[in-house]
């Protein structure tokens, strides 16, 4: 996609390590909560995948008011909850089972569509988030991002890219052989705040081409920073390889 957005200057942290990333990002995740308590309910879209892990382990160790969170997951795999690719029962396990937030799971169903489970999870959110006349407005909303440049279950070519009237959508990703759920750009472009987190080598080309295009196409990544809401880069070392010196 090639747009005539006025891209920002993106905002970009590198920390030293993977260890470092994810004690850094818990620490800017949970200065964001206690800064927004007063929401009651902070909602908080949870990252899937595996880059986050590390810190999810370092928030359930940290004084939080989880009371005042509401989380979901800002993409999700249909399959059922308890299924080892569940971006849920990932962030359940880690996280939420140990600290009492709320936490909207997607309503997987056996016999339910995609379409069907997306549209009533969409209705959920809807009920759960401070709105104002343009719709939905998130608070903190954490993705990460693959080497291919996707964010969310927003995968390059994908119709859902290019979604203008829905929240929240059910993509057949064929390259991942399976029905995804994913926030459209309208939804996490109204949040507060983006984090964005990548980690490892995997990720520079990536990273750099999301922060640096040379060229003309645009990665979802990218496409993050096409909305109102602030978008804020975590990175370490390894992933930033390929960025300007002095955005490291
Ligand atoms: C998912 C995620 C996806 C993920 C990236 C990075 O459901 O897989 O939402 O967008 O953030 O694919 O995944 P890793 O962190 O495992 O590299």
């Amino acid at each position: 996609m090639e747009d005539s957005y006025s891209y920002p200057a993106p905002d970009v942290a590198v920390f030293a390590d993977g260890a470092a990333l994810a004690s850094g990002a818990a620490g800017l995740i949970a200065g964001f909560i206690r800064d927004h308590a007063n929401n009651d309910p902070v909602t908080v879209a949870m990252a899937g995948g595996s880059t986050p892990v590390a810190t999810y382990r370092c928030l359930a160790e940290m004084d939080i008011p989880w009371e005042k969170v509401c989380a979901w997951v800002g993409d999700e795999r249909y399959v059922p909850p308890d299924h080892p690719d569940s971006n849920g029962a990932m962030v359940g396990r880690l996280l939420m089972d140990r600290t009492g937030a709320r936490f909207l799971r997607v309503p997987w169903k056996e016999g339910r569509s995609a379409e069907r489970a997306a549209a009533i999870y969409e209705e959920e959110l809807l009920s759960a988030m401070a709105a104002d006349a343009g719709g939905p407005r998130p608070d903190l909303v954490l993705v990460g991002m693959g080497g291919d440049g996707h964010t969310l279950s927003l995968f390059p070519e994908a119709p859902a890219l290019e979604i203008t009237d829905r929240w929240y959508v059910a993509d057949r990703v064929e390259a991942q052989h399976s029905w995804r759920l994913t926030a459209t750009y309208p939804l996490v472009h109204r949040a507060k705040q983006i984090f964005v987190l990548a980690s490892g080598v995997g990720k520079a080309a990536a990273l750099a081409e999301s922060l640096n295009p040379v060229g003309d196409r645009i990665l979802p990544a990218r496409r993050l920073m096409a909305g109102e809401a602030p978008v804020t880069w975590l990175v370490d070392r390894a992933a930033a390889i390929f960025l300007p010196d002095e955005w490291t």
